[in-house]
């Protein structure tokens, strides 16, 4: 790729990919990498500046993460934030040392230079802070470049090595200023088109697909219904046409009418060819008497590479996988393995040793960027907007033991508060919101009759990202008509209740 493109180098801080996405709001391609990345490897790159990240760490601490030094001589511009500020100061012969009180939240900044990084800003706005170190003394060649009320020295320039430090954090919304500030940095200081968008994504991705796939050569997707492969396959579509075979397996855990639509979108509007395997007898027998949510999983996964590996089997020679990998995905396997919660990324997914090349085209995307990408290529917003769907389906949605009878009432239930909160305008507030059946039965009256049945569990949160998540606040009268129609439509069901557990401590699957 002989695009522009800016490094950020990860020193563990929280907001690093948010550092990242506001660079690529600028129109900007950039690529996150580990601290401690040798600078051969940077020139390799050739990016026009370098970000160096926040951090948790005291530089000096001995086990503090820290640049190789030779970086900063590569004559490529550099911003450093908080942490990566302190490093930049120490490393270069300034002075870190604690803050007498730890500065966490909004604070008025103070420009007393009003060039480069704060062009064209006022002398006086609001940034956010969150430190516990500061810089007390600046290296040769630097300037202090604005300060705070506690922080005398919060930002600091050394404009002849285009070499910039800020206190406090740009990158998030408490920094109003912020983007400018980071517009400043990469367009007046290092001289970048910002001509990065998802149209010029697009162009490159399926020039790089063509180079890459000769026309003698077989390519396969397997079709989820979601975001990432549905647009994975999309592109790669566009590029090679029906060189590509997706195929779609029903594994009878799709919510009501999901095949249909999946078939609708893929194979009737966008023409492409997919190949459907109704495997839902041998995924539903498997199942039988299985109530341990990790044995589903497990079950679920193996039954899938088996069935995907038997029907990729049938179409002859093929050459080439597409894969629905996601830059967050890319950035998590590359750090410490964080503890096995749910064994989600081994569902659904293939096993490592398949023959097939690998082909991941939305490898450096965010799932924002993936969304645009789908708009761009003409995916319809059903499949683009669609709430994220778990690749065990309903099996981790009905607690317990997975019966046909069960999946069919939870399959109404589910479609009654999709269309409710679609009706209400309130689907894309939502990060999630769906049924869950548990295996409990409670009593009821229902006309004149008791009745002994079960209950649904309405489940709907609002997130990033998945990974920590808020329950949704509905207004009542949207409950009250969630409720009044899952009651009155599906048999079975005598009492609905709202789940107000946010992630942590609950998640927001029940299994
Ligand atoms: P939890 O329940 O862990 O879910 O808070 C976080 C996100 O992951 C989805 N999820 C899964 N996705 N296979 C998947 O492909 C799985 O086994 C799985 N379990 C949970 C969940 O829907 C949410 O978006």
């Amino acid at each position: 790729m002989n695009q522009q493109m800016v490094l950020i180098l990860d020193f563990g801080g929280q907001y690093t990919q948010l550092i990242a996405r506001r660079v690529r709001e600028a129109n900007v391609y950039c690529e996150i990498l580990p601290f401690d990345v040798k600078s051969e490897e940077i020139m390799a790159l050739n990016p026009k500046a370098i970000i160096l990240s926040g951090g948790a760490a005291s530089i000096n601490d001995k086990k503090a993460p820290k640049l190789n030094t030779d970086i900063y001589d590569l004559k490529i511009p550099m911003l450093g934030i908080c942490y990566g500020m302190q490093l930049m100061a120490g490393q270069l012969g300034g002075e870190v040392s604690p803050c007498s009180m730890r500065e966490y939240g909004s604070t008025h900044l103070f420009v007393e230079d009003k060039q480069d990084i704060f062009s064209g800003l006022s002398g006086e706005f609001m940034v956010w802070m969150s430190h516990g170190d500061q810089v007390k003394r600046v290296p040769d060649g630097f300037f202090v470049t604005a300060s705070t009320e506690n922080t005398k020295i919060a930002a600091i320039a050394n404009h002849k090595r285009k070499l910039y430090g800020v206190q406090f954090h740009p990158e998030v919304v408490h920094t109003p200023d912020g983007m400018s500030i980071l517009r400043n940095f990469l367009f007046g200081i290092s001289g970048l088109n910002g001509d990065w968008t998802m149209k010029s994504f697009i162009d490159d991705s399926i020039r790089q697909i063509r180079d890459m796939v000769s026309d003698d050569e077989q390519v396969v997707c397997g079709l989820s219904g979601g975001v990432d492969s549905s647009v994975a396959a999309a592109l790669v579509h566009r590029a090679i046409g029906d060189r590509l075979t997706c195929i779609f397996v029903d594994h009878g855990l799709l919510r009501q009418y999901e095949a249909e639509q999946v078939m609708e979108t893929f194979a009737d509007t966008l023409n492409m060819r997919v190949l459907k395997v109704d495997a839902s007898e041998s995924f539903l027998g498997k199942l039988v008497n299985v109530t341990d949510p990790e044995e589903k999983r497990k079950i679920i996964g193996d039954e899938f590479i088996r069935t995907f590996e038997r029907e990729a089997a049938k179409l002859g020679q093929i050459d080439y996988l597409v894969q629905g990998t996601v830059y967050p995905d890319v950035i998590e396997s590359g750090t410490a393995a964080a503890a096995v919660i749910k064994s989600h990324h081994n569902v659904g997914g293939l096993p490592k040793d398949m023959k097939f090349k690998l082909i991941e085209p939305l490898r450096q995307l965010f799932k924002d960027e993936v969304r645009k990408v789908g708009e761009e290529l003409g995916l319809p917003p059903k499949v683009v907007w669609r709430h994220p769907f778990p690749g065990p389906g309903l099996a981790i949605r009905v607690l317990g033991e997975v019966t046909k009878e069960k999946l069919s009432i939870l399959r109404l239930a589910d479609a009654i508060i999709v269309d409710e909160i679609k009706k209400a305008g309130l689907y894309g507030d939502i990060w999630q919101a769906f049924a869950v059946l548990p295996d409990i039965r409670s009593v009821g009256v229902m006309g004149d009759n008791r009745t002994y049945a079960y209950t649904i569990v309405l489940r709907a949160v609002t997130s990033f990202d998945g990974m920590t998540a808020d329950w949704y606040r509905f207004p009542h009268d949207i409950l009250a008509n969630i409720s009044n129609r899952i009651v009155n439509e599906v048999s079975h069901i005598n009492r609905i209740v709202y789940d107000i557990t946010s992630k942590p401590p609950s998640t927001i699957e029940w299994e």
